[in-house]
């Protein structure tokens, strides 16, 4: 059978995003939390189709979903699937359900086409990629990768509840967490279709992405400490005011970007004041700063040149400042085949393709340490992601399904 000949269902694959997309929707955003209720119960939607595409199911250790079919010769690794189903708050549908259900589709087309592969298939479920839940992401592929971290094993999360109790609660085991270790040699490939969520392939008007590698990213925990004083009586000189400290920092990390472009780009994303009261001059500030870009030399000169402003800006506003890395990620460069793959998986559905980075962090980037790794992005509308108006069109999530088709197809009859 010629690879051209198993078509994807777009009007099923629509559906399925809009059932999921109704799985924690709330009117600011999706909300499907890690471990959240309406995590589990996406998950459970997602455990369904997948039987209903005849796949066998199990839970790893780690909590994630591993969906599995049989191939032709027993002797071959399985070619896996994934992608993820947890949302950032208020965040959008297309965001990793895309790859999930994706995938599905795939599967569901092999089904119904009584179409069985050489290799074994997997479609994965990764848990925890966005890091919402105990601020570490792709939980559940470096648990599979073997990149775990200890801060990992001991998080805990803004609602008091540790790993253990998560875990347990989506049917994995913390205990057995290196359980779920995949090593070289036990999967064939995997690949990962998902929205770019940036404006490239939008503003081109192009349908499909390959994509070159996943950008790196540096991420560390600012803690200013000054001293609280009542906001009436304490004069100007007096303060050791950390909230004006942090909001220099803010400025100093947006610098980095913009006016220095020593990175890509420079964030500070989250801020916790004490006591953040109106008549307090604020006495502690934590700060999250991340930076991204492919090349980790600029993540190590952004945060040298951070540090160094740090210290300026502690000395002028009379306050300390402590900065501790809380994530290294360097950049993960995709192979040339599996990038070849997605070309000709775009010329064989007759779409033009670009090949560019990922300035968003995937699961794939885990699973690429233990075996090669593809991704295939579709656009972005408007290149807006992590928000509720996170949009691709039906049209272009289908032709993403059967670029993912396309490739396996490829790599089962090559790899
Ligand atoms: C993951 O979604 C990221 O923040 O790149
Ligand atoms: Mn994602
Ligand atoms: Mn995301």
């Amino acid at each position: 059978m010629t690879t051209a000949t198993l078509n994807t269902n777009a009007g099923r694959l629509n559906r399925t995003l809009a059932d999921l997309g109704r799985i924690g929707e709330t009117p600011q955003g999706m909300m499907r939390l890690a471990y959240s209720p309406y995590d589990i119960q996406g998950r459970e939607y997602v455990m369904g189709l997948m039987r209903q595409a005849g796949l066998e199911l199990r839970i790893d250790s780690a909590g994630n979903i591993i969906a599995r079919k049989p191939g032709s010769d027993p002797g071959l690794p399985a070619i896996a699937l994934g992608s993820h189903t947890d949302t950032v708050p208020n965040g959008g549908k297309y965001d990793g359900a895309l790859g999930v259900l994706g995938a599905v589709e795939v599967a569901q087309t092999l089904a119904e086409n009584a179409h069985t592969l050489r290799h074994p298939l997997e479609l994965i479920v990764f848990t925890n990629e966005e890091g919402t839940r105990f601020h570490r992401w792709l939980l559940g592929s470096r648990a599979m990768a073997g990149l775990l971290e200890p801060e990992d094993y001991d998080a805990v999360d803004d609602e008091g509840v540790g790993i253990a109790q998560r875990l347990s609660d989506i049917g994995g085991d913390l205990s057995r967490i290196d359980q779920a270790r995949r090593y070289p040699g036990e999967l064939a490939a995997y690949f990962e279709l998902h929205i770019e969520q940036g404006p490239t392939l939008h503003q081109s008007g192009t349908p499909l992405g390959a994509v070159t590698g996943i950008t790196g990213r540096f991420v560390f925990k600012v803690e200013v400490q000054g001293m609280a004083n009542h906001a009436g009586t304490t004069p100007m000189p007096n303060r050791h005011d950390a909230l004006a400290a942090a909001s220099h920092l803010v400025l100093a990390t947006q610098r980095l970007a913009t006016v220095d472009e020593i990175c890509r780009v420079a964030t500070v994303g989250n801020m916790q004041v004490t006591p953040n009261a109106v008549n307090v001059v604020p006495g502690e500030v934590a700060l999250g700063v991340e930076f991204r870009d492919v090349d980790t030399n600029s993540l190590s000169a952004a945060e040298a040149t951070l540090r160094r402003s740090a210290a300026e800006i502690a000395d002028a506003n009379r306050v300390s400042i402590s900065i501790s890395q809380v994530e290294a990620a360097r950049s993960v460069p995709m192979p040339a085949r599996m990038q070849n793959l997605v070309a000709e998986a775009a010329d064989q559905a007759g779409l033009e393709y670009h090949s560019l980075p990922s300035g968003a962090g995937h699961d794939a980037q885990s699973i690429a340490s233990i075996t090669e790794a593809g991704m295939v992005f579709v656009p972005s509308v408007d290149g807006i992601s992590h928000s509720p108006n996170e949009f691709t069109l039906p049209a272009d999530c289908a032709n993403g399904a059967q670029a993912l088709l396309n490739m396996l197809l490829m790599a089962d009859s090559r790899l």
